[in-house]
C-alpha cells in the first residue's frame, strides 16, 4: 500500500458520517481495494469505530475489489446466454450488471465489453429514441418549460392522480398519493433519486439516464422545488459509470445555466449490494450504514433521510412527470392499453430480435411487445419472467395475458419492474429458477431469519432437483415459502416465494419427486 498516498487522500475526506460510503468509494478508486489497514485508517479518520466499518465494508460486494477487476455477470439471462464459459481465472463473478440487452454482459473495469448499443421506440412520454447531447438539445425538444414556470404543487398532485402514474421501481405505490403525504409533513423534506436498478433484467433506468438525462433532472427538479426541498441525492449503482459520467455532466449544464437555484443536486455510488435499492436499506447505506432495510411504518415520506420526510422516487417514475404535466394527467392515462393507465419502459431481452427498452402502454402483452417492438421472438419461446426476478416464471401461455396488476394476479405473478425476459425452449424452467432463488439467496440482506435460510434451502433443493435428488419433501418447502412470505421485512423475502410457486403450478412435472419420499443429499 502507498502510505503517502493514503495520507494524502485522507486529508481531502469529509468526516461526517453519511459521507462513509463515498469516501470508501474514493478510497477504494484512489488507493486501492479496501482491506484492513484502508478500513482502520478511515474508521479513525472519520471517528467511528473500526468494527463498524469494517462491517460496512464487508457488506457490499465491490469495494475489496479492484476498480479494474473484471466482472462477469451470471444473472439468469446471462447465463442462459452462456456467460458461465467467460469465468477466466480472476474475474469476478456477479448478480447482474444491467446490460441485459447485450447478454452474456462483461464489465472490464468500468467499461461494457464489446460496447454499448441502444434498441428503443421513440415513446409518448420519454421519447428515448433521441438522444439529448446537451442541455441545449434538450430546451429545443421542449424541455425545461415546466420547471422554468412550476405549477402550484395542489395542481401537480392533481396531475399525478389523475394519470394513475404508479411508481416504476417495482412497488407500484401511486405517485400522486406519495407527493402529497410528503407535502402534508412540516419541515424541509430531501428528495432521493432511486437510481440503484438491481433487479434482474432492468435496464430502463440507465437508458433514461444516458440517454435522457436532463428529462430525469427536470423531472427531479419540479419535485424538489414544488416540495420544497433544497437537497437531492441521485443513488446509482456503481457498475453504471456512463450514467454516472452522463449525470454529472447534467448536473453541471444546470447548474452553470443557473437552473439549480440554490438547490444541491449530489450522487452518491452504491457498491454493489442489490438490498440498497429498498427504499429504506437506501437510506440505511447514505446514512453510512450497513443497507439493511427497516422496519416500516413510518415510511420515508414521514421518517426518512437522516429522520427528516423524503421523497424516494424512481428514474423513470420521474423521467414521465414532465409529460404529464404539460399534457395534462387524463391524456397520459389514455396512452393506456385495455385497463392499462399510460405508458411505461419495458426492458425486453432474451430470445428476441431486438432486446432493448421500449415504452409502450401499460396493459399490452408480453407477446405484443416482442412482436410490436422488439422485433420478434428468434424461435419457440419457453418460460418467460414477465418483470424481474421476484415478478413470477410464467409458461409461453400467458404470453397473451396483459400486463397490468390485475390480469397477472391470477397468475400468481406481478408487473415489478417491467423487466420482460424471454427465455428459450432450451432452458430449463427448472435452472431458471434455480438460478433465480440463487440470486435472492446471494442478495438477501440477511436481517430476517425466514429469508436469510429459507433461499439459502431453497436453492439447494433446486440445484439438487436438477440432479434427479430431493433433499426436502413438497410440504416441508410450502412451510418455507409461508413463513418467508408473511414474516420477512422486506419485499425481497417477501416475494421470493412468487416464481417457486409458479413454477411449481405450470411445470408440475419438473417436481413430481418432492411427492414421493425423499431421498437425502449424499
Ligand atoms: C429488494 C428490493 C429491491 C428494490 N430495488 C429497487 C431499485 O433498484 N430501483 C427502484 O427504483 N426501486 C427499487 N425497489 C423499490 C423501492 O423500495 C421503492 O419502492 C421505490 O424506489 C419507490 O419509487 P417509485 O414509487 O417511483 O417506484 C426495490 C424494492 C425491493 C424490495
Ligand atoms: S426480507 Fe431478506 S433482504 Fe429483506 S430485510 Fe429480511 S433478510 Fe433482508
Amino acid at each position: 500500500m502507498d502510505v503517502l498516498r493514503l495520507v494524502s487522500v485522507l486529508e481531502t475526506l469529509p468526516t461526517d458520517r453519511t459521507r462513509l460510503l463515498d469516501n470508501l468509494g474514493r478510497l477504494r478508486r484512489e488507493v486501492g481495494p479496501i482491506g484492513p489497514e484502508l478500513s482502520d485508517a478511515l474508521a479513525d479518520h472519520m471517528s467511528i469505530r473500526r468494527g463498524e466499518v469494517h462491517e460496512v465494508v464487508s457488506f457490499y460486494s465491490f469495494l475489496q475489489v479492484p476498480v479494474d477487476a473484471v466482472r462477469v455477470c451470471t444473472g439468469p439471462m446471462c447465463d442462459c446466454a452462456g456467460s458461465r464459459e467467460l469465468l477466466l481465472e480472476g474475474c469476478v463473478e456477479v448478480p447482474c450488471l444491467g446490460h441485459c440487452d447485450l447478454a452474456p454482459v462483461v464489465l472490464d473495469g468500468d467499461d461494457v465489453r464489446g460496447g454499448v448499443t441502444y434498441s428503443t421506440n421513440d415513446g409518448p412520454s420519454t421519447g428515448l429514441a433521441t438522444r439529448d447531447d446537451t442541455l441545449s438539445d434538450y430546451e429545443r425538444r421542449g424541455g425545461l418549460s415546466l420547471l422554468r414556470k412550476l405549477p402550484p404543487l395542489e395542481r401537480i398532485i392533481e396531475e399525478l392522480k389523475t394519470s394513475g402514474l404508479a411508481g416504476y421501481g417495482g412497488a407500484g405505490f401511486p405517485t400522486g398519493l406519495k407527493w402529497e403525504a410528503v407535502a402534508r409533513e412540516t419541515g424541509r423534506p430531501y428528495v432521493i433519486v432511486n437510481a440503484d436498478e438491481g433487479e434482474p433484467g432492468t435496464i430502463k433506468d440507465r437508458y433514461v439516464m444516458e440517454l435522457r438525462p436532463h428529462l430525469l433532472l427536470e423531472g427531479t427538479l419540479i419535485a424538489a422545488r414544488s416540495l420544497g426541498a433544497t437537497e437531492v441525492y441521485v443513488y446509482l449503482r456503481e457498475e453504471y459509470a456512463g450514467s454516472r459520467a452522463r449525470l454529472a455532466a447534467a448536473i453541471a449544464e444546470f447548474g452553470t445555466a443557473g437552473l439549480l437555484n440554490g438547490l444541491s443536486v449530489e450522487l452518491v455510488i452504491g457498491a454493489g449490494a442489490y438490498i440498497c435499492g429498498e427504499e429504506t436499506a437506501m437510506l440505511e447505506s447514505m446514512e453510512g450504514r450497513r443497507g439493511m432495510p427497516r422496519l416500516r411504518p413510518p415510511y420515508p415520506a414521514q421518517v426518512g433521510y437522516l429522520g427528516r420526510p423524503t421523497l424516494i422516487q424512481n428514474v423513470e417514475t420521474l423521467a414521465h412527470v414532465p409529460a404529464i404535466l404539460r399534457n395534462g394527467g387524463a391524456q397520459w392515462r389514455e396512452l393506456g392499453r385495455g385497463l392499462g393507465d399510460g405508458v411505461r419502459l419495458w426492458s425486453v431481452s432474451g430470445a428476441v430480435l431486438r432486446p432493448g427498452c421500449y415504452e409502450a402502454p401499460n396493459g399490452i402483452t408480453a407477446r405484443a411487445l416482442v412482436e410490436e417492438h422488439a422485433g420478434g421472438f428468434t424461435g419457440e419461446p419457453g418460460a418467460f419472467v414477465p418483470g424481474g426476478a421476484a415478478s413470477g416464471i410464467l409458461p409461453p401461455a400467458a404470453l397473451d395475458v396483459p400486463l397490468t396488476r390485475d390480469a397477472l394476479t391470477d397468475w400468481g405473478a406481478g408487473v415489478g419492474s417491467a423487466a420482460l425476459q424471454i427465455f428459450p425452449r432450451s432452458y430449463s424452467p427448472l435452472r431458471l429458477l434455480a438460478e433465480t432463488v440463487r440470486f435472492f439467496a446471494e442478495e438477501s440482506c440477511q436481517k430476517c431469519t425466514p429469508c436469510r435460510i429459507g433461499n439459502r434451502a431453497l436453492h439447494h433443493v433446486f440445484e439438487e432437483l436438477q440432479h434427479d435428488r430431493t433433499p426436502m419433501p413438497r410440504h416441508q418447502i410450502e412451510e418455507w415459502l409461508d413463513a418467508m412470505h408473511l414474516t420477512s421485512i422486506c419485499g425481497l423475502g417477501q416475494a421470493a416465494p412468487y416464481p417457486v410457486r409458479n413454477a411449481f403450478r405450470h411445470w408440475p412435472e419438473l417436481f413430481e419427486s418432492l411427492d414421493r419420499p425423499h431421498t437425502p443429499a449424499e
